[in-house]
């Protein structure tokens, strides 16, 4: 695993920026996108370079890792729809070739199972984007979800839903179920790169990197991939060794 430290959150984001840039001008055809707080100036660095420096997502395709389960198409919290807003609109990527586990069907279970089909059919994805929970969750695979899960419904923890209560209007709003891609679907990917800033997530960082690895921190899962790189600012790694 490759650790990368540096001053503060914008340059993180920079730092990860300049991976997918590679990755893109490289030949990568599948993205792997979060949503959050964390991927946001990688997103803005992503959608200024397309507008200034000519970096096109022309042809590409992105894979969503999850979706909460209930709310309609369109809801301005859906993951599909937080990607278009804060991504997609600001690139010349298709929002027809972004896709997001459906979270509205009658049938989660199979939803969920579809879309690790899919992801299989049409991946891998080369270049996965990852947050971190302050939990250690990844995706939505809360604690001691298993290292080689696969695309399934999640409960949410309590904690999980208050952190994500700052985009809703109540607690009371936030979904409890989610649609998530499994560690073992989210490691089918080529590269995974995890961006944390902020002393809040120090703790999840040090396990995820340094602890043992165990299905109560799931990001711990970055130590079995082969190509995983984790950006992190001061104070996200103030509790690294
Ligand atoms: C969102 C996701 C989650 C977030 C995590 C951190 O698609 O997969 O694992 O990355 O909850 O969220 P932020 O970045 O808001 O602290």
């Amino acid at each position: 695993m490759e650790i990368v430290i540096v001053n503060d959150a914008d340059t993180a984001g920079t730092v990860v920026a300049d991976i997918f840039d590679h990755a893109v001008r490289s030949g990568a055809r599948t993205l792997g996108l979060a949503t959050g707080s964390s991927p946001l100036s990688v997103y803005r660095e992503l959608a200024r370079r397309h507008r200034e420096e000519g970096l096109s997502f022309a042809g590409l395709q992105a894979f969503l890792l999850d979706e909460y389960v209930g709310l309609p198409d369109g809801h301005p919290e859906s993951y599909a729809q937080v990607i278009r807003t804060e991504l997609v609109n600001h690139l010349d990527l298709d929002s027809a070739r972004v896709f997001s586990p459906n979270g509205t069907t009658g049938d989660p279970f199979g939803a969920a199972a579809a879309y690790d089909r899919a992801i299989a059919a049409n991946g891998p994805v080369d270049v996965q984007l990852l947050g971190i929970g302050a939990n250690g969750h990844i995706g939505f695979n809360e604690p001691t979800s298993s290292l080689t899960s696969r695309t399934r419904v999640k409960t949410l923890t309590e904690q999980t839903r208050i952190d994500n209560a700052r985009f809703f209007e109540s607690l009371d709003d936030v979904p409890r179920h989610v649609i998530t891609q499994g560690l073992g679907t989210i490691c089918d990917a080529g590269h995974l790169v995890m961006i944390a800033t902020g002393e809040h997530k120090a703790d999840a960082i040090a396990a995820a990197v340094e602890g043992p690895l165990a299905a109560v921190c799931p990001a711990s899962v970055l130590q079995l991939h082969p190509h995983a790189t984790v950006v992190v600012d001061e104070a996200a790694a103030s509790k690294l060794q």
